[in-house]
C-alpha cells in the first residue's frame, strides 16, 4: 500500500493490489520537505558531502530500487525525486542484475523475496561486483533467522514494510554516510601509500627494494596475497620476472610465471587492464598445479606504461577465502601504483644507461694510460674483476660492487703523471724514481676529487699501496688503519702484478701468486681478504680466462 498520513508514506506489499487504484497522486511528494537538506542537495543549493560519493568526482549518488511489484519501485523512485539522487528500478532481479554489471551503483534498496531468485540474490552480486555499495533489504514477511542471515550475508539494513518514508530517508542518509566515509578513508590511505613510495622513490635508486615496496603496498592496499611484477622483453618478444612477493616456490617451479598466458599477452597488447575470476585460471596457468589452481580466488593485471608504451604487467592475486573477488573500482588504486611502478622502472633504466655510459668514459681513460705501458695491458680489467669477486665473496652488497668496479678501473689513473721513462723502465727503479712512482695514488684521488660521481672510488685509488704492516704508501698506514676498499685492492692488484709479465721480469704463474698471497697474509696483506682470495682460488671460483693474462 502506498498512502499518506500525518505527512508519511507507507508501503504495504500486501496491500499494493487491493489498493492499486487508490494510491494518491505522487506529485505532492515532490514538493521540498523539512527532510530534503537531510538526504541530498543542502537548502543553500551548494553540494553536500554526499555529492563526492565516487573518486572525489561531482556525482548524484545512484541509488538502485528492486521489487517485482513495478509501481512499489515507482513510488519509492517518485518519493526520492525531490533529493539529489539518481533512482533506477528494477521490476525483475534479472534487471537488476544487468544494471549492476553495467555501472557502478552507490545504494541498493531490495525486496527480499521475487520469485525464483530473490534479494539475496542481489545482495550477492552487489557486493560482487560493487563492494562498497550500501544494500538495504525490505520484506512484508520478517522473521529474525531472515534479518540475521542477510545482515551477516553483508546487507547494511533490513527494512519490514510497511515502512515510512521518513524511516527510508532516513536508512539512505545513513547508508550513504558510512559509504563517503568509508570512501573518504580509501582516498587518504591511497594518498599515504602514494606518498610512501614517492617518498623512497626520492630516496634510492634501487630498483629491486622499489620494486618490493610497491608489491606489499598493493598487496595490503588491495587486500591481494601475491603480486608479481613482469618486464617485456622486447627483443625477444617475452615476459621476465622482475620483482614478486608471497608466491610459493612451488608456483615459480611449476612455470607460472612465464607471462605466458591469454591475460597476461591480453594485457600487453591491448594495454588495459583485467579482471580475472577462477573459471579463467585454466588459460592462464597451463603448468600450475591444480592445487594452487584451486586456491585463486581472483585475479587483476593491469599494464605498465611509459611512454605511451607496455613495458610490463603488475598481476595482483586472491586466494581462497576471501569473500570476494577484485572490482573494477579496484583498478583505479591499481593503476596508481602500477604508474608509480613503470615509473621507477624507467628511472632505473635511465640510471642503469648513465651508469653504462660513465663505465664506458673511465675505461677508456684507464685504457689510455694502459696504453703506455705494454706490461700491464689487460691489468685494470683483470683487477676489478677479482675484487668484484672477492668483493661478493665479502658479502658486499650491489651498490657496493658499482663501486668496486670502478675502484678497480681507476686505480692505477694517477699514473698518468709518471713519465714513460719511469713507467716503461725495464731495470729496477732508483730511489727516487720510485718516489715519483710512489705518487701516483695520491695522484690519482687528486684526479678524481673534483668529480662527485667518482668520489667513492677515491679509497680504492689513494690506498692499494698501503701495507697492512705499516710498510706501504703513501700513508703508512697499518692493519685497520686502512679503509677495507684499500686492503681489498691491494691483495688483488698484488695477485695480478705477480702472474703478468713486468719490465724487469716474467710472470711467475698462478701458483707462485697464491703462495705468495700466503706468505703475506698478515704483513703485506690483510689475513682476511688474502684468506678469501686463496679459498675462492683452491675452490676453483676464479675464473682462469678472465684473469689469463692475453698476450
Ligand atoms: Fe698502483
Ligand atoms: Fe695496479
Amino acid at each position: 500500500m502506498s498512502s499518506k498520513s500525518n505527512g508519511q508514506v507507507c508501503l504495504n506489499r500486501n496491500s499494493t493490489q487491493r489498493q492499486a487504484n487508490q494510491i494518491p497522486p505522487l506529485t505532492g511528494l515532490s514538493k521540498k520537505s523539512t527532510m530534503e537538506s537531510d538526504v541530498g542537495r543542502s537548502t543553500s543549493g551548494e553540494a553536500s558531502p554526499l555529492d563526492f560519493a565516487r573518486g572525489g568526482e561531482l556525482v548524484e549518488p545512484h541509488i538502485l530500487v528492486v521489487d517485482d511489484e513495478e509501481y512499489i519501485c515507482e513510488v519509492i523512485k517518485e518519493m526520492l525525486s525531490d533529493a539529489n539522487y539518481r533512482v533506477e528500478t528494477a521490476c525483475d532481479p534479472q534487471k537488476a542484475m544487468d544494471i549492476l554489471e553495467r555501472e557502478p551503483v552507490d545504494f541498493v534498496l531490495t525486496d527480499l523475496i521475487m520469485g525464483e531468485k530473490s534479494g539475496v540474490d542481489v545482495l550477492n552480486k552487489t557486493i560482487k561486483l560493487h563492494p562498497d555499495a550500501v544494500v538495504v533489504l525490505m520484506t512484508g514477511r520478517p522473521t529474525i533467522e531472515n534479518a540475521v542471515a542477510v545482515l551477516k550475508s553483508g546487507a547494511y539494513d533490513y527494512l519490514i514494510k510497511p515502512f515510512s518514508m521518513d524511516t527510508l530517508r532516513a536508512v539512505i542518509k545513513r547508508g550513504l554516510e558510512k559509504q563517503r566515509l568509508l570512501r573518504e578513508n580509501i582516498n587518504l590511505k591511497e594518498t599515504v601509500f602514494l606518498y610512501r613510495i614517492s617518498e623512497a622513490m626520492g630516496s634510492t635508486i634501487r630498483l629491486d627494494f622499489l620494486l618490493n615496496l610497491i608489491l606489499e603496498t598493493a598487496i595490503k592496499e588491495l587486500e591481494a596475497d601475491m603480486a608479481w611484477v613482469l618486464l617485456l622483453d622486447e627483443k625477444n618478444n617475452r615476459l621476465i620476472p622482475k620483482a614478486s612477493l608471497g608466491i610459493p616456490p612451488q608456483m615459480w617451479e611449476s612455470g607460472f610465471l612465464n607471462g605466458n598466458d591469454s591475460i597476461s599477452r591480453w594485457v600487453i597488447k591491448n594495454a588495459k587492464p583485467q579482471i580475472f575470476d577462477k573459471d579463467k585460471i585454466p588459460p592462464l596457468a597451463g603448468f600450475l598445479p591444480w592445487e594452487f589452481k584451486r586456491k585463486i580466488r581472483s585475479g587483476i593485471s593491469h599494464p605498465l606504461m611509459a611512454k605511451g608504451k607496455v613495458i610490463g604487467i603488475l598481476t595482483l592475486i586472491r586466494t581462497e577465502g576471501h569473500l570476494s573477488g577484485f572490482t573494477i573500482g579496484q583498478i583505479h588504486s591499481l593503476s596508481i601504483i602500477a604508474s608509480k611502478a613503470a615509473s621507477a622502472i624507467e628511472n632505473s633504466k635511465l640510471y642503469e644507461e648513465i651508469k653504462k655510459s660513465y663505465m664506458q668514459t673511465l675505461t677508456a681513460l684507464a685504457n689510455a694510460v694502459e696504453a703506455r705501458d705494454t706490461y700491464t695491458r689487460g691489468h685494470t680489467e683483470r683487477v676489478w674483476y677479482m675484487a668484484q669477486l672477492i668483493a661478493k665473496e665479502m658479502g658486499w652488497e650491489e651498490d657496493k660492487l658499482w663501486e668496486v668496479k670502478m675502484g678497480g678501473i681507476l686505480h692505477d689513473i694517477g699514473k698518468i703523471g709518471v713519465p714513460d721513462a719511469i713507467l716503461n723502465k725495464p731495470e729496477a727503479l732508483t730511489q727516487e724514481e720510485f718516489e715519483v712512482m710512489k705518487q701516483h695514488p695520491a695522484c690519482g684521488a687528486k684526479i678524481l676529487e673534483g668529480i662527485s660521481f667518482l668520489k667513492p672510488a677515491i679509497p680504492y685509488v689513494l690506498y692499494h699501496h698501503e701495507r697492512y704492516d705499516g710498510k706501504g704508501y703513501p700513508n703508512r698506514l697499518r692493519g685497520d688503519q686502512i679503509p677495507i676498499q684499500g686492503r681489498l685492492m691491494a691483495v688483488v692488484d698484488t695477485f695480478d702484478a705477480i702472474t703478468s709479465d713486468r719490465p724487469y721480469r716474467k710472470s711467475k704463474g698462478f701458483k707462485l701468486a697464491i703462495k705468495e698471497i700466503k706468505d703475506f697474509s698478515g704483513t703485506q696483506f690483510d689475513p682476511k681478504v688474502a684468506k678469501i682470495l686463496v679459498e675462492a682460488w683452491e675452490h676453483g671460483r676464479i675464473d682462469k680466462e678472465r684473469i689469463k693474462i692475453k698476450k
